[in-house]
């Protein structure tokens, strides 16, 4: 069977309490219990975490978290480590996400967040995306340059445990989303340097996705015209009932 397809809800700092965590949570899986060809993330606050999980595995779903610490362990106030997140059976962990950047993240920290996420052996979904789309087309260097910066130091073998989400910065929490002819435009360029950075085999294996303004509406055409493996969500993510449209939506498509 072809691999499925990876649609990763990225809570943010919502809902606002523990009692909607646990709602949004147990709608999320029981969608995804329905589908057939998708696989669902929900990467929910770090307190939330326990929240959304099941007692028992669930088809479909896995747990995911929004960023981990770039330290292993030891005095570091307020800080969430890898394996604290694989003890919770996180499958997934966010790195680079354009408003941990905003926060002071850099390629290197990125860099050192991924190296811990596949240390404790989980996927590292990797955010990589321009703030503005140049005319002389310097959006493509900004681009290259941040994903080698962020993946060099992966080892090749570990190439497999990297998904690469591209999320224009312009596109994120705006009111429409990059047109899916561009997505695809993308996704082949983030292919071709992830190709640079491992190999062609390693690339053609990897899953890349796009994130920004995903809804119900606009989420097949991007999956299909833009040719990605899976789709990055925000704010439809944290709405059931949008949500299981969008997800609806993705799994009918072959
Ligand atoms: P959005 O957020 O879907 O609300 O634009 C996407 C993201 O930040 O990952």
């Amino acid at each position: 069977m072809a691999t499925k397809h990876l649609i990763i809800g990225n809570w943010k700092m919502n809902p606002a309490s523990a009692e909607d965590a646990k709602t949004i949570g147990k709608k999320t899986r029981s969608i995804a219990a329905d589908l057939k060809r998708t696989e669902v993330v929900a990467c929910p606050p770090f307190a939330f975490i326990p929240l959304a999980a099941s007692r028992t595995s669930v088809k479909n779903f896995a747990l995911g978290a929004q960023s981990a610490s770039v330290d292993e362990a030891g005095a570091h106030t307020g800080d969430v480590s890898a394996a604290m997140l694989k003890s919770l059976e996180v499958e997934y962990v966010i790195a680079g996400h354009s408003e941990e950047r905003a926060a002071g993240d850099t390629d290197e920290t990125v860099s050192r967040r991924i190296g811990r996420i596949l240390e404790a052996g989980m996927t590292a979904v990797v955010c990589v995306g321009e703030k503005v789309r140049a005319e002389n087309g310097s959006h493509f260097d900004f681009l290259r340059e941040q994903i080698k910066n962020t993946l060099n130091s992966v080892p090749k073998e570990k190439a497999k445990d990297v998904v690469l989400a591209y999320e224009p910065v312009w596109a994120i929490g705006a009111k429409e989303a990059m047109v899916p002819e561009q997505v695809h435009e993308m996704s082949i360029f983030v292919k071709k340097v992830f190709a640079d950075v491992f190999s062609p085999e390693a690339a053609m294996k990897a899953k890349v996705l796009y994130g920004g303004s995903v809804n119900s509406r606009n989420a097949a055409e991007i999956m299909k015209i833009g040719q990605v493996d899976g789709l990055l969500v925000g704010r439809e993510s944290v709405n059931p009932p949008g949500f299981a449209e969008l997800l609806k939506a993705v799994d009918a498509i072959k």
